[in-house]
């Protein structure tokens, strides 16, 4: 496995590449559910490249970002026991030589100011520049991404369509703990006792899901997840049920649905969604 530590490095190796590349774009800290992402990679691409970037671009000023997990040495032997091909690991100054505010921007706009970019603004302009930045430093025919961040997919599909890539995003389904928690890095913030609360949210999806498909309405069903989150202990940012397709509000005449939440634990925030496949 090739550790390429920088553009220059990555544009070297990319030259000598025969056959088609699949890119697995991560911030690192790598558990269950990236590495699913890496095996659907390998499975459409003769090779795989991952990169690992905690990209300051999609932080808030008062978000995480000096406190992300970071564990390059871990993550760079699961890769290797996959058998991924290259890791790029790309600093600062390489994604953004002339600073931050200086750099051109990508937006998608109208998805990037509803959910978590209505909680979180600014966030996917930096998701949306820094991923259409590594498409054009990799140059993969594939990239993959996860369901758990079903609003981020939306919006790299959208970005990749409206700047005519010529790139198939392939989604992967939420990998998730026993308890139903999907894993997450963020999961490392998380106490134990924690834990087991946050398997609540997984509960909680299912439980909307389950009383859709009995008839229940969708405004009941969110009102009944917003209690359960409260009585569990969370602080909701959001709980929502809308049109899979497009994100926007459920009608009576919507297709499929899916139940997307994003709440607090003490001061550790968790996503989660269910596509609520209609009986
Ligand atoms: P990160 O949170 O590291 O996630 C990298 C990829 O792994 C994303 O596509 C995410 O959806 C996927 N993923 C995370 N947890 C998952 C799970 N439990 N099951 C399946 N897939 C999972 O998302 C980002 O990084 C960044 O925003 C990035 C796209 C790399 C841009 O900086």
């Amino acid at each position: 496995m090739r550790l390429l530590k920088n553009l220059a490095n990555l544009r070297q190796w990319r030259g000598q590449q025969q056959g088609s590349v699949a890119l697995v774009p991560t911030m690192g800290n790598l558990h269950e559910g990236h590495l699913t992402l890496v095996k659907r990679a390998q499975q459409h691409a003769d090779v795989v490249v991952v990169s690992i970037f905690v990209n300051p671009m999609q932080f808030g000023a008062n978000e995480d970002l000096d406190s992300y997990p970071r564990t390059l040495e871990q993550d760079c032997r699961a890769l290797e026991a996959l058998g991924v091909n290259a890791v790029f690991t790309p600093q600062v100054e390489d994604m953004y030589p002339r600073g931050m505010d200086q750099q051109t921007r990508i937006e998608v706009p109208g998805i990037s100011d509803i959910l978590c970019g209505a909680n979180r603004p600014g966030h996917f302009v930096g998701v949306a520049t820094v991923v259409c930045k590594l498409f054009n430093m990799v140059q993969p025919q594939f990239a993959v991404f996860g369901e758990k961040d079903f609003q981020q997919l939306q919006v790299i599909r959208l970005m990749t369509q409206d700047l005519s890539l010529p790139i198939d995003i392939i989604g992967v389904p939420t990998a998730r703990a026993e308890t139903g928690l999907a894993l997450s890095s963020r999961n490392v913030y998380l106490s134990e006792s924690q834990r087991e609360q946050a398997a609540v949210i997984y509960r909680t999806l299912a439980g909307i899901a389950e009383k859709i498909n009995a008839g229940t309405s969708v405004e009941a069903a969110r009102q009944w997840a917003v209690t359960e989150l409260e009585t569990a202990g969370f602080a909701i940012d959001y709980v929502e049920i809308r049109n899979a397709n497009d994100l926007q509000p459920a009608s009576a005449t919507s297709g499929r649905l899916v139940a997307l939440i994003a709440a607090k634990l003490g001061s550790t925030r968790l996503i989660d969604n269910l596509v609520i496949n209609k009986d």
